[in-house]
């Protein structure tokens, strides 16, 4: 195989979408368009093609794949922002807030249907399975999540399933997709999942660092709004365990907390070395990650992937 160049590849990728979301509807297409244009990272269809290169073939499967995975990320992005009241994404106003709720909504059912059509042309039965299960896991996960909202009694062990479900899920599903679209071995395949897994855990785990320490403006999206929407993260319950009137201060927030209570926790968090011991949780996953891509086969393809996940796990948006 020709030595990969990302950047192209992923033109290649955001073509394909540009035209995927054309629709007859203006309003739907406008509100796709707006999130689309705005830019994001692109990682899910980053990791599926590197995925697909420790593959047998070359495969238009593996665009296919990364196609869906980026519509599909798209539209958790929409409905998450519903969701969590958010009123900027990417650096603009989110869908709710630049049209209205139901527009959101559609817009997000919207996306999620067009990256399942997208992949209805692949035959192998197993990418379908493997995609429908997850969808249905991440669900579960922003449940879950809802179900724990300003529940200071919950572990560390729930909040690792939560964004296991919630994110890592779908990072999962770009490298194992990927690889089974470019006609992996099983092995392989199962060796791409586990790093996908890893990657999306440490992924979570840093989007939760950073809503603690970045601004808006550097993020695109709002900070400190996990706390406040009652999202205890993984610096926050690190904290807790460690800071009893820190913990006291949790239990006693609410949905009708004052901005002033919810700022204090935060800047506890913000000056405490919680964070470094998060982001030292959060390279531990990367490296078991990092491992298993020595396991794999093709050595070519091997420093790329290396080199896009270390500058994952370093990010500061
Ligand atoms: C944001 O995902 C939501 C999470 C799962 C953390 P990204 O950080 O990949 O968002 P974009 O696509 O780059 O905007
Ligand atoms: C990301 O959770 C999970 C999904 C989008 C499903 P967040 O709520 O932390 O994502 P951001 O920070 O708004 O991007
Ligand atoms: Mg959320
Ligand atoms: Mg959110
Ligand atoms: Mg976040």
């Amino acid at each position: 195989m020709s030595k990969l160049n990302m950047n192209n590849e992923i033109k290649k990728v955001e073509k394909r979408i540009e035209q995927a979301i054309i629709s007859k509807d203006p309003t739907l297409e406008a509100a796709a368009k707006h999130l689309f244009t705005s830019g994001g990272k692109r990682v899910r269809p980053a990791f599926a093609i590197l995925s697909g290169q420790f593959g047998e073939t070359e495969s238009e499967d593996v665009y296919r794949v990364a196609v869906a995975l980026e519509l599909i990320h798209m539209a958790t992005l929409v409905h998450d922002d519903v969701i969590d009241k958010s009123d900027r994404r990417r650096g603009r106003l989110t869908i709710s807030k630049k049209w209205d709720q139901s527009t959101a909504i559609l817009t997000g059912n919207f996306l999620l249907a067009l990256g399942l059509e997208y992949i209805s042309y692949i035959e192998d039965n197993r990418v379908h399975k493997v995609i429908s299960h997850s969808i249905v896991d991440v669900c579960k996960g922003e449940l879950f999540q809802f179900q724990d909202q300003f529940n200071s009694n919950q572990t560390i062990t729930n909040y690792l399933r939560r964004i296991n479900r919630k994110t890592a899920l779908l990072i999962q599903l770009s490298t194992e997709v990927g690889a089974i679209a470019a006609g992996a071995d099983i092995k392989t395949i199962h060796n791409l999942k586990m790093i996908g897994h890893y990657i999306g855990m440490s992924f979570q785990i840093v989007d939760d660092i950073l809503d603690f320490t970045s601004t808006e403006k550097q993020l695109g999206k709002p900070v400190g709004s996990d706390l406040m929407n009652g999202h205890l993260t993984l610096p926050v319950l690190l904290e807790m365990k460690v800071n009893t009137e820190f913990k006291t201060q949790i239990a006693a927030l609410s949905p009708e907390s004052n901005k002033a209570e919810f700022e204090a926790c935060i800047n506890t968090i913000r000056q405490s070395n919680v964070i470094q011991t998060a982001q030292e949780i959060s390279d531990k996953y990367l490296d078991k990650a990092l491992s298993l891509i020595d396991e794999l086969e093709n050595d070519s393809a091997k420093p790329l992937f290396k080199k896009i996940i270390k500058k994952v796990g370093k990010r500061n948006v």
